[in-house]
Order: C-alpha cells, then sequence, then structure tokens
C-alpha cells in the first residue's frame, strides 16, 4: 500500500507514548527507543506471555502449545501497516539470517494480527511472504476475543484510528515490541523495530546457550 506522510507523522508522534506504555503496562520490563539493552525486571517475567488460540494463514488451528520446545518471536501487528510492522518484520527476517540453520530452526516467528477484521488468514497468507520477512513466518488471527486474550497477555497496546483521509480507512496504532519467548513459552527478553540485526541474531544466540547450558 501507499505509504503516505500523514500515517507516518502520526506514527512517530505516537511512537514514544506507546513505548511509554509499554512500560508502565509491561509492569518492569522496558525497550529502550535507541534499540539497547532491554533490562527485565525480575517477576514480571512470569507475567508477560500466556496461552493462545488461533488460526494460522494456511487456515490451520494453532495454539502456544503446539510451539513447546522452540522459542518463539513474536510480534503484533496489521497487514495494512504502513511503516512500523514490515520494519520490524524485516528486522526479525534479517536477524534470523544471522543465525545458523540448526540456531534458526529452534525459534519460530510469529506476526499476531491486531487487525482480524481485515487481516484475514488469506490476507495474512500473502502478507507473511513479502520481501524480507522471517522464510519460516507463520501470521496468525481470528475472532476479536481470541486476539484480545492474547493482547492482553502480552500487554499490547492497540487502538483503530479512523483515517478518513487514506485508502486505508482506518489504521491501528499499536506498541512495537518484539517478544522472544522461551521452549516453554517463558518471557526471555523484548526488542524493538530499531533493534539491528545483529542484537537480535545475538539476543536468541544468548538465549540459545543459556538453555543449553
Ligand atoms: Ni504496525
Amino acid at each position: 500500500m501507499t505509504v503516505n506522510s500523514t500515517s507516518n507523522t502520526r506514527w512517530r508522534r505516537w511512537a514514544p507514548a506507546a513505548l511509554a506504555f509499554a512500560v508502565i503496562a509491561g509492569g518492569g520490563w522496558y525497550v529502550t527507543r535507541s534499540g539497547g539493552p532491554v533490562l527485565p525486571d525480575g517477576p514480571s517475567e512470569a507475567v508477560v506471555g500466556g496461552p493462545f488460540a488461533l488460526t494460522a494463514h494456511t487456515g490451520e488451528r494453532v495454539t502456544d502449545a503446539d510451539f513447546r520446545g522452540r522459542g518463539m518471536l513474536i510480534y503484533f501487528g496489521f497487514t495494512f501497516c504502513p511503516d512500523v510492522c514490515p520494519i520490524s518484520l524485516q528486522v526479525m527476517g534479517a536477524g534470523l539470517d544471522q543465525l545458523t540453520a540448526p540456531e534458526r530452526a529452534r525459534v519460530q516467528p510469529l506476526f499476531i494480527s491486531l487487525d482480524p477484521e481485515r487481516d484475514t488468514p488469506e490476507a495474512m497468507a500473502h502478507y507473511v511472504r513479502s520481501n524480507g520477512f522471517p522464510d519460516t513466518l507463520i501470521g496468525l488471527t481470528g475472532a476479536p476475543a481470541a486476539i484480545d486474550q492474547v493482547v492482553k497477555a502480552y500487554r499490547v497496546y492497540y487502538q483503530k484510528v479512523e483515517t478518513p483521509e487514506s485508502a486505508a480507512d482506518y489504521l491501528v496504532d499499536h506498541s512495537s515490541i518484539i517478544f522472544l519467548m522461551d521452549d516453554a513459552g517463558d518471557f526471555v527478553r523484548v526488542f524493538s523495530h530499531d533493534t539491528a540485526p545483529e542484537t537480535l541474531a545475538q539476543g536468541v544466540r544468548d538465549w540459545l546457550s543459556e538453555a543449553d547450558a
């Protein structure tokens, strides 16, 4: 879709608020806006994440339990997003490309829709094949109640914003956080859309070596 300057401006104005909200709602973990180190803070690790039951872009029903035994890299967004979602998914793709194939096989990248009204499994199937996104990316969507459940579990903020001036009718303002969850579905750390791909790759490697220790 067309990237119009209005939505870019809106996002840039909104981004600090989104991340600030993430800090508060996350109850102790935060993303530095520069993409620098992320500091998990004790018990908050236990309260970010949780079960989900959604529909994959293949039409298959999937739950968090299907990914046990592998880590998950999870990003929440929407396919009409003009800028920050594609950037984040490209960071995820470029980061995973820096891992070895065996390392990569231990992490499942997931994109969870915050716009299930437009993000049908068919729309997600098209979107996950976008240039630079992880090769193994799975798009997940579902009924609004199912989306709300996982959104609450991950403490993600999102809000529909009407945009009468744009062809998209509405956009979705949302926090921009890449979650790394471990092979038991527990919180490890987060990255952001301005994390360098090599930082993301190293973060995954650090988790893998801890897991193997
Ligand atoms: Ni987005």
